[in-house]
């Protein structure tokens, strides 16, 4: 691979399904994607037939559309067997009262059955609530009340995380497990498909804008809110599987995140199989040998997975994916969090592919900012707009910035996969348009002269440190190419000289003690290689970094909320 410069990556030679990006800037019509689709002719809309039931309709039905691997256990299922098993899940669900536009939430881990009742869910027209696998009882409760939910698909594991006690609204729940006893409300799925015959012409057809998923995201404050997303979200699903992920025929396409995650749900189920590719569904927790494994058994070739994932692999060392026939895996992508440059290097050296970031949000419904496999990568940066999207960095006053300048991360609205409305909560819905035609993201940004943007933050993440504006990002990303460092969180720390200092919290790799000189070296280390102004004025040594549950992201705010909690403690 070509090292361009000092750190810019090369594409790789390859027959892309996007060469030539700028070119896609100016011709890219939504209108003329919306052409692929069966709706653009029938006007009759539905995400799941577009998923399943058209592939089958188009002569691919003995096509695999899920591999799914657990350990040594793999199972396949034909699109033809997928939309026999969904048109059957629908029919049970229509006869139990499920209709078009009420909420059924899915509780359920990374199995077949759970992608199986996502698309049931939808066939029907009604919004599917995926949960994250590892939510305990007061976020399952959370989303069902806000929802007012009454129905809930979910198997005797799981159950016992359900409240049911505490959710009045919650009527029927559908077990997909063998279950000998039944409480009140609850529905043995198996029993119910056994005695009810399939009703083919099951699908409920909807318009563009009905209400098609919602997850549910955390702010800075208040309760994690509702995102709805419309059928129409498709659009832009569609053709970022094309030209991000690149998907093609023969793809294998394996999506680490759960469905309750919206990455799970948007790039885990939609964009694949609108694409048509073979999804692959990896049962059980990580495991970096499990994790090689099902790369190599199912032969994956397109690859999207998060930072902590591949940081965790790289923990694991540089030898071990020798172990195991990784010739197929072509493409490998990264969402969620910023992405260190180190990272990338890793995945060059290690397994011969760059990594390509792409940034988005729930809100977003699909990628906005890519990197794309035909284009040239600068680490460190999350890409450049998908063709068809605006952004701008705005500075407090919605004023745009200069390209350099760090400022609020806008796009200009709508786009085909914006969020159709926050649940009960318009007020929150407007608080994204600040500015007359711009969603303003909450994040901050730098863009360059060649259009990539760097990310720098959530907007409270910032610290500024005499006058100096300093991202954490950057500062973490060099901070782990230390060799003895593994993990680190940066945070400003309130100060009276300086307003606020950089405080990094730092997990130390296998083999290193904490000692002052090890500290010490560090700090020279950021300071000699990144500016002197954004090396750590304090540094902890912590055994494990607060993590958002779902994403595994560095929980910034924890630990500035630790550190201003001992600063009170000290005054009084
Ligand atoms: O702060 C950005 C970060 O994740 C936020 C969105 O989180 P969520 O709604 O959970 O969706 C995650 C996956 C779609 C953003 O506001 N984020 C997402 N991607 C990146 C990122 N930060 C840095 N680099 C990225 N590539």
């Amino acid at each position: 691979m070509t090292v361009i410069g000092r750190q810019q990556l090369a594409p790789i030679e390859g027959d892309y399904n996007l060469t030539n990006y700028e070119e896609a800037c100016q011709h890219i019509s939504w209108d003329e994607v919306k052409q692929q689709f069966s709706w653009s002719e029938s006007g009759l809309v539905n995400m799941a037939y577009e998923c399943i039931d058209k592939h089958v309709v188009d002569g691919y039905g003995n096509k695999i559309g899920l591999h799914y691997v657990n350990g040594a256990y793999e199972e396949t299922y034909t699109f033809a067997e997928i939309k026999e098993k969904t048109d059957h899940i629908a029919t049970v669900l229509r006869n139990q009262g499920v209709k078009k536009g009420d909420f059924v939430f899915i509780f359920l881990p990374k199995h077949p059955d759970c992608y199986f009742a996502m698309i049931a869910t939808i066939k029907l027209g009604a919004i599917a609530g995926p949960l994250f696998e590892a939510f305990m009882e007061e976020a399952v409760k959370d989303r069902i009340s806000d929802c007012d939910g009454r129905f809930l698909i979910t198997d005797t594991d799981l159950l016992k995380r359900v409240p049911k006690n505490e959710l009045p609204s919650l009527e029927k729940i559908f077990i997909t497990d063998d279950v000998q006893l039944l409480g009140e409300k609850e529905i043995s799925l198996i029993k119910e498909l056994e005695k009810t015959e399939i009703e083919e012409d099951i699908t409920t057809w909807v318009d563009l804008e009905h209400g098609l998923n919602i997850h549910y995201t955390s702010g800075s404050t208040g309760k994690p809110k509702g995102i709805i997303h419309a059928h129409r979200a498709m659009v832009h699903q569609y053709q970022t599987g094309k030209w991000v992920l690149d998907l093609k025929e023969d793809d294998v396409y394996w999506c680490t995140a759960h469905p309750g995650w919206v990455t799970g749900t948007v790039y885990g189920i939609f964009t694949p199989w609108l694409n048509r590719a073979t999804i692959v569904v990896n049962g059980g927790r990580f495991d970096a040998k499990g994790w090689y494994h099902t790369l190599e058994t199912a032969g994956v070739s397109v690859w999207y997975s998060a930072p902590t994932a591949y940081r965790m692999l790289m923990a694991e060392g540089n030898d071990l994916p020798n172990n195991y026939d990784l010739s197929n895996l072509r493409h490998l992508l990264s969402v969620g969090e910023p992405l260190n440059p180190e990272v990338i290097y890793w995945g060059q050296e290690t397994l011969g592919k760059r990594i390509h970031d792409t940034w988005w949000m729930t809100e977003t419904g699909a990628q906005l900012i890519v990197n794309l496999p035909s284009e040239v990568i600068k680490p460190g940066s999350m890409g450049r707009p998908f063709p068809g999207i605006s952004i701008a960095i705005l500075d407090d006053d919605g004023i745009e910035q200069s390209r350099g300048s760090i400022g609020h991360l806008a796009i200009k609205a709508p786009w085909p996969g914006m969020m159709k409305e926050v649940w009960k909560n318009e007020e929150k819905y407007q608080s994204y348009f600040p500015f007359e035609g711009w969603y303003v993201s909450g994040d901050l940004a730098v863009q360059d002269e060649d259009g990539y943007i760097f990310f720098q933050g959530r907007s409270d993440d910032m610290i500024n440190s005499s006058g100096e504006r300093i991202g954490p990002f950057e500062v973490e990303s060099k901070l782990i190419e230390h060799p003895a460092v593994a993990e680190a969180g940066v945070i400003g720390k309130p100060d009276v000289l300086r307003g606020e200092i950089v405080k990094a919290f730092i997990v130390l790799r296998k083999g290193y003690t904490g000692s002052d000189a090890l500290l010490e070296e560090i700090r020279k280390f950021v300071k000699t290689r990144l500016a002197a102004h954004s090396a750590p004025r304090e540094m902890e040594i912590v055994s494990e970094l607060p993590k958002t549950k779902i994403s595994g992201k560095i929980l910034r705010r924890e630990l500035k909320a630790r550190e201003l909690a001992k600063l009170s403690q000290q005054v009084q």
